[in-house]
């Protein structure tokens, strides 16, 4: 296998090397990407030391099998087509084509079909739509859900390296305030990416469309509120749905005993305690009556909201899906 990772160095790219080294997915041939500011630098993969290229106009002209980018929108754009047209299969963390008609929007464990067969651009969703599908999909299918509420504790690392940075440097008394909207340091900020002309944020649009787009259903009623928490990894989401079947609270709990990658537990997980596990963590299910239930989720959003994800629909592709 031919391999390239564009955003190698940054906190998903990294994951996503950890994380094919865990899987024992070692391409015969790997290429790393990143802007000038990281190129020359070393990294290990499989017991190797690679040097970091800065990604170019004809870097990927390549007859590489996969390419994973984790580089942001605008890079995925100019240069996530060109990939694709030499060949290789695009798996792409960022948002430039998840709403594409065309191009499939894939948690394996929900919708990996889609990739049978399938060649070009492949979109990993958000990290907050991950874990919340994950939690509510098998409920779906089998109960129907008519409203969702959620309202997200989002971790700075959310936000990619610069996240982290900023949360440590207030932590140790700086004053500078870049990444987020607000201070995040001892507080809370209710806005994550642009406030658009409907008032909801782009964070929140994201998680109507792509949950419609992965549970292939437009009907749902999706109401979010995402909020950035000073937690340095791990999202936790508090979930509210209504469904159009009524169901009994125990096969609530079948459902999700039965989702894969996912832990119903009556431990009440923290992200400080999930992080750097590749599952969502379900906790705190209840409900006063046949038709609403709450719950609690957790996961880490580097992991399961991006690296696992992303490595998950290589080995599924690379299997024959
Ligand atoms: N963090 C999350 O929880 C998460 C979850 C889901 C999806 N995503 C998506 O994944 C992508 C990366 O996020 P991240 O958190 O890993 O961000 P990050 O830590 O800021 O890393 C960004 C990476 O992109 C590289 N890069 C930036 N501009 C580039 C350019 N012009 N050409 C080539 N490489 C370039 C950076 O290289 P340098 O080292 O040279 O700066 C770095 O490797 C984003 O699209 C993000 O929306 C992130």
């Amino acid at each position: 296998m031919k391999l390239a990772v564009v955003g190698a160095t940054g906190e998903v790219g990294r994951m996503m090397l950890k994380k094919l080294e865990e899987e024992a997915i070692t391409p015969e041939e790997i290429d790393l990407f990143s802007s000038s500011r990281s190129a020359g630098s070393l990294m290990k993969f499989a017991g190797k030391s690679i040097e970091v290229r800065e990604l170019r106009e004809d870097s990927l002209r390549r007859d590489y099998d996969y390419v994973l980018f984790s580089a942001g929108a605008s890079v995925s754009k100019t240069f996530a087509p060109l990939a694709a047209s030499c060949g290789a299969v695009v798996i792409d963390n960022s948002s430039a084509f998840r709403q594409s008609e065309e191009i499939p929007l894939v948690v394996p464990e929900i919708n990996g079909c889609l990739l049978k067969g399938y060649r070009g651009i492949v979109a990993n969703p958000n990290c907050s739509t991950i874990q919340m599908v994950l939690s509510l999909h098998k409920i779906h299918r089998r109960f129907d859900l008519k409203t969702i509420v959620v309202s997200t504790y989002q971790a700075v690392s959310g936000a990619g390296n610069r996240g982290i940075v900023e949360l440590e440097r207030q932590e140790a008394g700086s004053q500078d305030q870049a990444v987020f909207v607000r201070k995040i340091h001892r507080n809370v900020v209710p806005v994550i990416g642009d406030i658009l002309e409907n008032s909801f944020s782009a964070e929140e649009m994201k998680m109507i469309n792509e949950t419609r787009k992965i549970l292939g259903d437009s009907k749902v009623s999706i109401w979010p509120t995402t909020v950035r928490v000073p937690v340095a990894h791990g999202h936790s989401e508090a979930v509210f749905c209504e469904t159009e079947k009524p169901f009994e609270l125990e096969e609530l709990k079948e459902e999700l005993r039965a989702s894969e990658d996912v832990v119903l537990t009556d431990e009440r997980f923290t992200p400080v305690e999930i992080a750097g596990s590749d599952l969502v963590y379900v906790s705190r299910v209840r409900s006063f009556d046949s038709h609403r239930f709450l719950l609690w989720n957790v996961a880490d959003n580097i992991r399961v909201g991006a690296a696992t994800n992303a490595v998950r629909i290589l080995k599924m592709h690379a299997g024959g899906a």
